[in-house]
C-alpha cells in the first residue's frame, strides 16, 4: 500500500515518541508498503525564533514569513527536524533520508496571497507538485523520504506550507492509498468521546458547529482536500498510542477517527490546490 503519514510536530520534540513512531514506520516498510513521511512543526519554529531575539507576527492568524524567518525554518524543518526523524527511523534498519523541496526539487509550491496585499505574508506558499519519479525511485532503492513542510518556488527561493496541507498534496499526486495524520490528540473529539468515523461532509458539520478549532479545523480541511484528490481514505490517530500507526495502516478497526468521502472520487490528474481555494480556507499556518 502506499501510504503518507503526517506527524504532528508536538510528537517531533517527544524522544520516547519519535523512537516509537520510527519502529512503527520501519516495520511497515520492511512489509513492503511504500511510505511518504511528511512533516511540520510549528511550536518548535517559534520556539527557536524566540530563542534567536526573533519574534513571530501574525496577520489574520497567519505567520508573517520575511527572509529571516524563512531562513529559521528552513534550518528547524529541513535541518533540525527532518534529521531527527531520518536518523531514528534509520537507526531501526530501514533507510530514510530528508527529503526537502530543494533536493531534486522535489517539492514545488507557488506563494500564497491573502487578500488586496500581494506578498504580504512574505514566503508561505502551498504545494503545486511533487517529483514523483525522485520519491518511487527512493521507493524502489527502499529508501524512506522524510519531507519537511517547505517547497520551492520558480523564483528558486523556498516557500513554509502548511504540513497538513503538503500531506493532503502529497498524498494526491503520489496517489496515496492511504493518508494518516499522527497527531497529539485520540482523533477528533465531540467532547470527550472519540469520532470514529465522519465523511467530508460532517467535517464540514462539524466545523460549522464550532465543534472542533484551531489545528484541527486545517486538519478537516486537509482530509476534505486529500479526499476531493482521490485518496480514498484518511485517518486521524493519536501519535502517542504504542502501535496506533501500525492498526491505522493495516486494520480495519484503530483507535481513531476514519474519514471517507460520501461517494468514492475519480482521481484526476491536475492538482486541485489553487491560490483561491486555499485563501478560502486557510486560518492558521504552523502555529
Ligand atoms: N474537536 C476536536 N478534536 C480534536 N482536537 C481538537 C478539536 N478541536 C480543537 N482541537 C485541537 O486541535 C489540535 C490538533 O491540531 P494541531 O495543529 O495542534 O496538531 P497537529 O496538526 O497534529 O500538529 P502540527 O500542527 O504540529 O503539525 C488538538 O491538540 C486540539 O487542541
Ligand atoms: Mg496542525
Amino acid at each position: 500500500m502506499r501510504l503518507v503519514i503526517k506527524l504532528a510536530g508536538a510528537l517531533l520534540d517527544d524522544t520516547a515518541a519519535v523512537e516509537n513512531i520510527a519502529q512503527q514506520i520501519a516495520q511497515l516498510a520492511r512489509a513492503g508498503h511504500e511510505l511518504l513521511v511528511v512533516h511540520g512543526g510549528g511550536k518548535i519554529f517559534t520556539a527557536t525564533l524566540a530563542r534567536m531575539g526573533i519574534q513571530s507576527n501574525f496577520v489574520n492568524g497567519l505567520r508573517i514569513t520575511d527572509r529571516e524567518t524563512r531562513d529559521v525554518g528552513v534550518m528547524v524543518f529541513a535541518g533540525l527536524l527532518s534529521t531527527r526523524l531520518a536518523a531514528a527511523i534509520s537507526r531501526q534498519g530501514v533507510p530514510a533520508v530528508g527529503v526537502s523541496a530543494a533536493d531534486g526539487e522535489c517539492f514545488t509550491a507557488e506563494p500564497m496571497q491573502l487578500g488586496e496585499k500581494p506578498g504580504a505574508l512574505g514566503f508561505v506558499g502551498y504545494l503545486t507538485g511533487a517529483n514523483v519519479e525522485f520519491i518511487e525511485s527512493l521507493w524502489r532503492a527502499g529508501v524512506v523520504p522524510v519531507a519537511p513542510c517547505l517547497g520551492m518556488g520558480a523564483d528558486g527561493e523556498l516557500y513554509n506550507i502548511n504540513a497538513d496541507h503538503m500531506a493532503a498534496a502529497c498524498a494526491e499526486f503520489v496517489r496515496a492509498d492511504r493518508l494518516i495524520f499522527l497527531t497529539d490528540v485520540a482523533g477528533v473529539l465531540d467532547g470527550e468521546k472519540v469520532l470514529q468515523a465522519l465523511s467530508s461532509e460532517e467535517c464540514e458539520e462539524l466545523i460549522r458547529q464550532n465543534k472542533v478549532s484551531g489545528g484541527m479545523v486545517l486538519k478537516l480541511e486537509a482530509c476534505k482536500r486529500a479526499l476531493s484528490g482521490g485518496v480514498r481514505q484518511v485517518r486521524i490517530v493519536g501519535g502517542g498510542v504504542p502501535d496506533g500507526l501500525l492498526r491505522a495502516a493495516n486494520g480495519s478497526k484503530f483507535p481513531g477517527t476514519k474519514v471517507t468521502p460520501l461517494f468514492p472520487v475519480k482521481r484526476t490528474r491536475l492538482p486541485r490546490h489553487t491560490a483561491e481555494s486555499l485563501e478560502a480556507e486557510h486560518e492558521v499556518v504552523n502555529r
